[in-house]
């Protein structure tokens, strides 16, 4: 099968209906396509595996079934192994290789993009005038959007080898397009 965004797009809604959930999808879309272009690596691919990483979310909500029961929906619906392989790559309990700068990617930006998203949601200008030095302050707030794993913050801005404050400012300038999709306000707005 062709491996489409818009495939993509549609098994997630097939399986998941949550708001919260899509705008997490589409906000980890955005900072992964934001890489793959940056790199010139292929977006189209990279933009699927980061819609459908947590498709299943909805459907299995906890770490027993989360993702990997998921595989075989995404078998039945013809997605080729290593997108499969690469979805399954960002969950820390199943300690699987990332031995791919997708896998890498996906997994740097799964926190990182909730995180601004949340840092983006209690702003008047939303994302708009956001600094790294800010998003590292609330990072270092337990209470702040406590479920964002701070330890897998860190460890995504290693793995690709990215300061801290630079991995943030793309992933701030990868969300800046699509405010609206999230949710957010802008400068514009104040
Ligand atoms: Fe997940
Ligand atoms: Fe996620």
């Amino acid at each position: 099968m062709d491996v489409t965004r818009e495939r993509a797009w549609e098994t997630l809604t097939r399986y998941t209906k949550s708001e919260s959930l899509l705008r997490h999808a589409l906000a980890v879309e955005a900072s992964t396509r934001f890489y793959a272009r940056t790199w010139g690596e292929d977006e189209e691919r990279w933009a699927a595996v980061a819609l459908l990483h947590d498709f299943d979310y909805e459907v299995h909500p906890t770490l027993d079934k989360h993702p990997q029961d998921g595989a075989a929906f995404l078998r039945e619906e013809g997605w080729p192994e290593d997108v499969i392989e690469s979805v399954l790559s960002h969950a820390e309990h199943l300690a699987l290789p990332r031995d791919t700068q997708l896998k890498k990617t996906l997994f740097a930006c799964d926190e990182l993009s909730g995180f601004v998203h949340a840092c983006g949601l209690v702003r008047p200008s939303g994302l708009d005038g956001l600094e790294p030095k800010s998003v590292r302050k609330k990072l270092k707030q337990p209470s702040f959007a406590a479920g964002v794993h701070r330890d897998e913050v860190y460890q995504g801005a290693e793995l690709l080898e990215l300061d801290l404050d630079e991995h943030i400012a793309n992933v701030v300038a990868a969300l800046q397009p699509i405010a609206k999709e999230l949710g957010l306000r802008t400068a514009a707005d104040i």
